[in-house]
């Protein structure tokens, strides 16, 4: 099992490139298979995630060839099946996309229900929703989601709740639907947008993504295509607020800054320069942090997946910060870790009461899921002594080359896979 092994308080300095959107990225591998036409996609982020999905993929038939470490070039002309049988796919949250994207091609898709982080109940009832809504019959059978229609029929759709991935799911099947579908209530996160513009290349007709309205006229086939990801609002923001915890001086590279909006306007909140530049920002953070207040919400409001991030910064600004978390009902977890390490945070139900410390110290931790490990991180790096993150699994299904970019920062990070690396790793630390 490989951990992170940090000694922290070096502040951040530098520029840091970031890669294409993980969450853009799953929406699109599973597009991708809905021609028989190949298909190249630009600025893959090579994580866990993406490549776990891309074996599901091969595993059916599509053939993948990587042009390079973010370039991969798919031809799905010879599909042989619409059953995943997988192991993997169970642990990813997005392997539900192939059930959207699986319906839409082949009117039919069997797939295990979704994994992903363990962060409350994430339920899937507007997936289906939307599937029986374009006349799918969906049942769920031993530990699958089975869906099947003779035809798929164009709807006007309006979702309970905003979910991200049934705004995305049903965009895929009803792309290749008869008819006009409208989905009303929809998410309006950067990645539905660059997923909708995929899929738009490829010869369908979306519009109005972006906007709590899309409205999807189905196309008879979908061709092949030349695609780039947007690059990623999650890493982007992850390294602004470890500039921000740190005390750094860290320039974050290849980001669309009108998505970071929202995560910028409470860095400079609580005491932060920004500085935007067409497609780079710039955080500097000299001065004592001061407290705020955040609530997560769907975009364009403050992002579910920054608020571990932010929390850890948080915990260090002088004066009672409150976090609430508005998406998810159990993503506090790694708040009893944070404790560990000195922070004063009292969490009721679904709020944190954050009273700010002036250091935290480094123990022994346990990330117990994606964002939230990489928010361990940050708190290692601003820490004073030694922080061991166990494991390095979940960051890794998000992140790529995490530890190799911060030390590009002048972190003093390095992962280790066992006993005698970690000691290994202690001791060059030490020296
Ligand atoms: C996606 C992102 C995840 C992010 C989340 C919110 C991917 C692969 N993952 O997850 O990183 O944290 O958006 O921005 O893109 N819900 C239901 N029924 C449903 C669907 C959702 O009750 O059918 C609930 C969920 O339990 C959750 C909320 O709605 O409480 C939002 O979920 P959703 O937007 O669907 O998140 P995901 O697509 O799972």
């Amino acid at each position: 099992m490989d951990r992170y092994i940090i000694r922290g308080g070096n502040p951040l300095a530098g520029e840091v490139t970031i890669g294409g959107a993980k969450n853009a990225a799953l929406g699109i591998l599973a597009a991708a298979i809905m021609t028989d036409e190949p298909v190249r996609i630009e600025n893959m982020p090579k994580v866990t995630d993406t490549e776990i999905l891309l074996k599901a993929a091969e595993g059916i038939g599509t053939k993948v060839t990587h042009e390079d470490r973010h370039t991969v070039i798919m031809d799905s002309s010879h599909l042989q099946s619409t059953f995943i049988d997988d192991e993997y796919m169970k642990k990813i949250r997005a392997s539900y996309y192939l059930v959207g994207a699986l319906l839409g091609r082949d009117k039919k898709a069997e797939v295990p229900l979704p994994g992903g982080c363990n962060i409350g109940v994430r339920g899937i009832d507007q997936h289906i929703k939307g599937f029986k809504a374009l006349g799918a019959k969906v049942d769920i059978l031993h530990g699958c989601i089975c869906a099947e229609a003779k035809d798929l029929r164009g709807a006007h759709i309006f979702f309970d709740k905003v979910s991200v991935g049934a705004t995305i799911n049903v965009m895929l099947a009803a792309s290749l639907a008869s008819g006009r579908t409208i989905i009303e209530n929809a998410a309006k996160e950067p990645h539905v947008v660059d997923i909708a513009n995929f899929l738009n290349s490829m010869g369908a007709n979306i519009r109005g993504a972006g906007t709590d309205v899309i409205r999807i006229r189905g196309v008879e086939k979908l061709h092949g295509t030349d695609y780039a990801i947007i690059p990623d609002q999650i890493e982007a923001g992850t390294y602004m607020a470890a500039a921000a915890a740190c005390h750094g001086d860290v320039t974050i590279k290849n980001v669309i800054p009108k998505h970071l909006e929202c995560i910028t306007a409470k860095l400079a909140e609580i005491g932060c320069q920004i500085t935007e530049f067409d497609d780079a920002v710039q955080v500097t953070s000299y001065d004592p942090l001061t407290s705020t207040q955040i609530r997560t919400l769907p975009y364009p409001g403050f992002p579910t997946d920054m608020q571990p991030q932010m929390t850890v910064a948080l915990g260090l600004a002088q004066g009672i910060s409150i976090v609430t978390e508005g998406i998810f009902d159990n993503r506090f977890k790694y708040v009893d870790e944070l404790v560990r390490m000195g922070a004063s945070i009292k969490v009721e139900n679904n709020m944190a009461l954050i009273t700010g410390v002036s250091k935290y110290t480094g123990t022994d931790i346990t990330a117990p899921d994606l964002r939230a490990g990489a928010a361990l991180v940050i708190a290692g790096l601003a820490a004073e002594g030694e922080t061991t993150v166990d494991d390095t699994s979940y960051v890794e299904r998000g992140y790529e080359d995490f530890d190799g970019k911060l030390r590009e920062l002048g972190a003093d990070i390095e992962k280790v896979s066992d006993g005698w690396s970690a000691e290994r790793a202690r001791l060059k630390l030490v020296n």
